[in-house]
């Protein structure tokens, strides 16, 4: 197990030694390395046994911060940055030289934010480069939004976990770019596309629904736990599974039934924002639980309730 605790000094520490620390954010806890060096980077796709072709985010503590590893920022991402950092919106800008080809995949834009967590801002503070971190699972596995989801599943990789309690937001960062003058929103997470629009004008959203070298962890199947899950009419679905020991995922005002095994309520009184700061925590539960199967249903598809289907949607998919 690592350590744990809120030792700003440590974290700052290790990194400088380019040693990985896990962080706490508004979206989910990151395995963090500095991000303009290729070993410390490697260590992350390491520990996270993820495919070298899935570029990482880049963190840093404010918007004058980006010029030391970008080379120019659209005047409508400038705006969005403007309005929502420190937040969950994730930019892809065109990255400097100094950028390693091993944080971005290769590609020409590196995916920029500026986290809203007061300890991961004041670590940022402290050091002289910016972070790399991807969500603190193993690849596919659903995200961490507390300190101890980060211990059980890497605790033996990471030397240090910031401690900043649970996730605020629960989903992870909205990701944006810009395409021949065109706004262009590559994955649904914790910025809702309302949000966006109403300081961007009309977007359009690209989210890739297969694998694909080039899509922003939009694999298929992501964000997913290791018991099959189902997504449809849930009484329906508790009818066919009868005999099983069937866990159930519900949003608003599921009334019960006698075959449920387990039920976690996203938001009993259907808030989305709720919902999301639940989702992953309440999957895993359901997935180290002794169910069978975890039913569950699409949520209101509107606002942040888009990112939470999206992440349903591939939680039940299989590789
Ligand atoms: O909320 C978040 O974004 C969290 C916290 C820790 O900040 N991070 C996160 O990282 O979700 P990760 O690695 O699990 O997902 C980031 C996605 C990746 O799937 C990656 O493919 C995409 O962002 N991405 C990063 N840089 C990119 C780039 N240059 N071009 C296209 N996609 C990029
Ligand atoms: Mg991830």
């Amino acid at each position: 197990m690592a350590e744990t605790g809120t030792d700003i000094q440590k974290a700052k520490l290790l990194l400088q030694q380019n040693e990985l620390v896990a962080i706490p954010t508004e979206t989910v806890y990151g395995l963090a390395a500095n991000a303009l060096d290729p070993i410390a980077v490697a260590k992350i796709f390491e520990a996270k046994q993820r495919p070298t072709f899935d570029p990482l985010i880049v963190h840093t503590f404010g918007l004058s911060e980006i010029e030391a590893f970008t080379t120019g920022i659209h005047p409508v991402l400038r705006k969005l940055a403007e309005t929502f950092w420190p937040g969950p919106l994730t930019l892809l800008l065109p990255k400097k030289s100094n950028v390693p080809d091993l944080t971005t995949s290769g590609l020409d834009r590196v995916g920029v934010r500026v986290p809203d967590h007061e300890l991961t801002l004041a670590l940022l503070r402290e050091l002289q480069f910016p972070l790399a971190a991807p969500s603190a699972n193993p690849f596919g596995y659903i995200s961490p939004t507390a300190a101890e989801h980060v211990n059980k599943q890497l605790g033996d990789k990471i030397r240090y976990i910031l401690d900043g309690g649970p996730c605020r937001v629960g989903l992870e960062s909205t990701i944006v770019g810009e395409e021949n003058g065109e706004i262009i929103v590559y994955r649904l997470g914790g910025l809702s596309i309302d949000a966006i629009e109403r300081v961007a004008g009309k977007v359009s959203v690209q989210l890739n629904q297969s694998s694909n070298p080039n899509a922003p962890g939009q694999l298929k199947s992501h964000y997913a736990p290791v018991k099959p899950v189902v997504i449809g009419n849930m009484n329906a679905l508790i009818e066919e599974h009868k005999g099983k020991k069937i866990a159930v995922l519900s949003f608003g005002n599921f009334s019960g039934n006698d075959n449920v095994f387990m039920e976690k309520n996203l938001s009993a009184h259907g808030d989305l924002r709720e919902a999301a700061a639940n989702l992953f925590s309440y999957l895993r539960l359901l997935d180290e639980s002794e169910a069978d199967v975890i039913i569950t249903n699409f949520v209101p598809a509107h606002d942040l309730g888009l990112a939470i289907n999206d992440r349903l949607k591939r939680a039940a998919a299989k590789n």
